[in-house]
């Protein structure tokens, strides 16, 4: 038999702790892949501060063009302390991700919120208030004033980001996200600031009009503000939540610590052609090069790429039950760990990477 397919997957390790944990996630990849007919080829490519170091552009290139070559990217982080405390730097690591964004129309930024119940001491917010939440982020990612006309007067006193959304751009992640709503439990919340922004009005007026289309979902709207505050307050009347580029950015870090950690939560970015996975956590220079970084988020995004570009759900759950295994075994990186619990056991990046490749290679067999 031979029904061989070829796959493409592009690795971008980026900046920081990215090369530690993508090395993981990659290595999630490898073990499931192998065991199925796909002929896939990994590919390296730069991007970010190492990038610039490199070569001068943040995104090179030579790895826009192996990004579009490919059936599936997996990325790390960008980001360097250097820029962050100098805003007059023009190159920047994070154009190459935004560039990489808008090079591949990658359109929707799906981010789950999952809630391992082994970490429910961990976050910040009590346990009975987290319970039963589960929720699924639609974040828009290629418009708002992300890519709008930016903007310094001649005095250099005055700023402008152009916050701008066209009528195809909301319909299509609308879409996107009402189809995951009648997959799920058939609620979705469409966060804007329609009370003040023209933007968000065009936002919500679209978003109604798709709703029509989903009359099994119910549809409600809320303001961005509110959102952040009902996030906290009642993350579980959440499903899926439907946002705009910045909106989506701030209020995934802020849900982020509902499953207790950001080195918990993965991503896909999704357009028409090549999918892009991702950790929602950034560099980390603090922790970079120590061993001391949380590999699961990267873990996940890989597994998110098995169901997302391979189709291959069952193994995706296999992976997310590898890691909600080793958490009930008690094995913890430092972000997740709480000091309230003796059982556990505190491992750095190898250790907890090694300890899910073991599981997964048990249940092969
Ligand atoms: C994210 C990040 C990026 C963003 C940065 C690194 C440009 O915060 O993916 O959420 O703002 O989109
Ligand atoms: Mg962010």
């Amino acid at each position: 038999m031979n029904t061989t397919m070829e796959k493409k997957i592009l690795i971008i390790p980026g900046d920081g702790i990215g090369p530690e944990v993508t090395f993981w996630g990659k290595a999630i990849l490898e073990q499931i892949l192998s065991n199925h007919d796909y002929d896939v080829t990994f590919d390296e490519g730069l991007m970010g501060h190492v990038a610039i170091e490199a070569t001068g552009n943040p995104l090179p290139d030579e790895t826009l063009n192996k990004a579009k070559a490919s059936d599936a990217i997996l990325f790390g982080a960008v980001g360097h302390i250097k820029y962050d405390n100098d805003p007059t730097l023009k190159v920047r690591p994070e154009n190459g991700l935004l560039g990489i964004r808008k090079g591949l129309g990658l359109y929707a930024n799906i981010r789950p919120i999952i809630l391992f119940e082994e970490l429910l001491d961990v976050s910040s917010i009590k346990p009975e208030i987290l319970k039963g939440t589960d929720i699924l982020f639609f974040r828009e990612l290629t418009g708002d004033a992300y890519f709008g006309e930016k903007k310094r007067s001649e005095d250099r006193n005055s700023a402008s980001d152009l916050m701008i959304y066209h009528r195809y751009e909301v319909e299509r992640i609308a879409i996107k996200a009402f189809e995951a709503a009648e997959r799920r439990n058939k609620k979705l919340c469409s966060v804007d600031k329609a009370n003040v922004l023209e933007s968000s009005r065009l936002w919500r007026e679209v978003v109604q009009e798709v709703a029509k289309n989903y009359p099994d979902v119910v549809t409600t709207h809320m303001f961005a503000d509110n959102a952040s505050m009902q996030l906290i307050k009642n993350p579980s009347q959440f499903d899926v939540v439907l946002t705009t580029n910045i909106f989506g950015d701030i209020l995934t870090d802020e849900a982020s610590q509902i499953s207790g950690s950001m080195g918990m939560l993965p991503s896909a970015s999704i357009g028409d052609g090549t999918g892009f996975f991702e950790p929602v956590h950034g560099s980390a220079y603090d922790i970079a090069g120590q061993n001391k970084a949380n590999p699961l988020a990267s873990i996940l995004s890989a597994a998110l790429m098995l169901d997302i570009t391979f189709g291959l759900k069952d193994d995706a759950e296999r992976v997310t039950n590898a890691v909600h295994e080793v958490l009930k075994q008690g094995f913890r990186t430092a972000d997740i760990a709480t000091k309230t619990t003796e059982k556990q056991k505190i491992l750095g990046t190898k250790e907890m990477g090694k300890r899910i490749i073991d599981i997964l290679r048990e249940t092969t067999l």
